[in-house]
């Protein structure tokens, strides 16, 4: 496998750019730089995912958790809990789209967004 881990973050205009993923996705790409980790964990934009009701959506992979990150503090939480520590956020996490996911605490926070 290439990259250890590999955050993809919709900054599709037709729902999740609402959001603005692209300053998720440049935060987490400038602060993988600074780590040095780019090499070995990515954060690319992508298109739409098929979870737009759940928007802003960012999955990371070989994982594939779904998440939901609206700010940086959660872009950084992601960063070093999950892509560096190999540990999902579960509060985080959207639920719906985790389906195999076990959670383990904090699932009134994780419903769908009203
Ligand atoms: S627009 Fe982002 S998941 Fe569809």
């Amino acid at each position: 496998m290439r990259y250890k881990h590999h955050a993809f973050i919709c900054t599709n205009l037709s729902s999740c750019a609402q959001h603005e993923p692209e300053k998720i996705q440049k935060y987490l790409k400038s602060r993988l730089k600074e780590l040095g980790l780019h090499k070995d964990i990515r954060a690319n934009k992508s298109g739409c995912l098929d979870g737009c009701s759940y928007s802003p959506v960012t999955v990371v992979y070989p994982d594939g958790i779904w998440y939901r990150l609206l700010t940086e503090a959660d872009a950084e939480r992601v960063l070093q809990q999950h892509l560096i520590g190999g540990k999902p956020v579960e509060d985080l996490m959207i639920q719906e789209l985790n389906p195999s996911h076990t959670f383990q605490a904090h699932s009134e926070s994780m419903s769908k967004p009203s």
